[in-house]
């Protein structure tokens, strides 16, 4: 597999959105005209952009500065189920990543067992794949911390540890996610910690550090600098900040200009 060194992580989250596969293919040609004239600031900016599943292909051949993925996979092989995209399928088309596990999936009856065997066939078939955990709500103890560890310990458990440098675990508060404002960097550095903790003692320093974390939850462009520089991220998660090209671009740029 070929390892990628793309840091910083900057991965919009499109959820349901836009409306149409139009606003998409203009979308996706604005953002690249905007990385452009970012190239001529001498700021060389990456993108990711998890669209709908419908839309992904088509976008694939005009994301020339930034890779197009999906938002989901089904945790099966090629078979007799409808109505499923399996992880294959997805890397067939081009697309180079998928989220699993976000709270939105999750909150619809995915299991830790099946989230699990997503990223498993997911990882096998070379898709760079975004893990979100994160709390719903905190407690002065810290037992969110070992909840969080436990999650993590329980999906990771039985996936191949070759396979983690493809691997990105998405810090995502519930709380924060669509709020009007994002955790704190020291709320993010804390859970950082954490998480990395439980991926070494799970797997080891050696396969633990090939793993980036990235944080997502109520992003702005004012806020994004703040939480790779002090937050201990490797990326951000957006959402509503990549529905929108201009504001988008600002995040990328501030996040990949010196
Ligand atoms: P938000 O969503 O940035 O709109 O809070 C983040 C996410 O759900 O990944």
């Amino acid at each position: 597999m070929k390892k990628r060194n793309i840091k910083p992580l900057i991965i919009g989250n499109w959820k349901t959105t836009p409306a149409t596969l139009k606003d998409a293919v203009t979308f996706v040609k604005n953002l690249e005209k905007k990385i452009v004239s970012l190239k001529k600031k001498s700021v060389s900016a990456h993108y990711f952009l998890a669209a709908p599943d419908i839309f992904a292909t088509p976008l694939i051949e005009i994301a020339k500065h930034g890779e197009i993925g999906t938002q989901n996979v089904a945790g099966i092989s090629i078979g007799q189920e409808t109505g499923l995209t399996t992880p294959s399928m997805v890397a067939s088309t081009g697309a180079t990543f998928t989220i699993l596990g976000h709270s939105e999936v999750r909150k619809r009856g995915e299991d830790l067992h099946e989230l699990s065997q997503k990223v498993a066939l997911s990882l096998k078939a070379k898709l760079t794949t975004i893990l979100c955990v994160g709390e719903s709500e905190r407690d002065k103890e810290g037992n969110y911390l070992h909840a969080l560890e436990n999650d993590l310990k329980e999906i990771l458990a039985d996936i191949e540890r070759g396979l983690f440098s493809n691997l990105v675990i998405a810090y995502e508060p519930i709380w924060a996610i669509g709020a009007p404002v994002p955790a704190t960097v020291e709320e993010c550095f804390e859970v950082v910690i954490a998480l990395r903790r439980a991926l070494a003692t799970l797997v080891g320093i050696e396969y633990a550090k090939k793993v980036s974390i990235i944080y997502g939850g109520a992003v702005t462009e004012e806020t994004c600098k703040g939480f790779l520089v002090e937050g201990g991220v490797d990326g951000l998660l957006l959402g509503r900040a990549s529905q929108d090209v201009k504001t988008f671009s600002a995040i990328l740029e501030s996040c990949f200009k010196n």
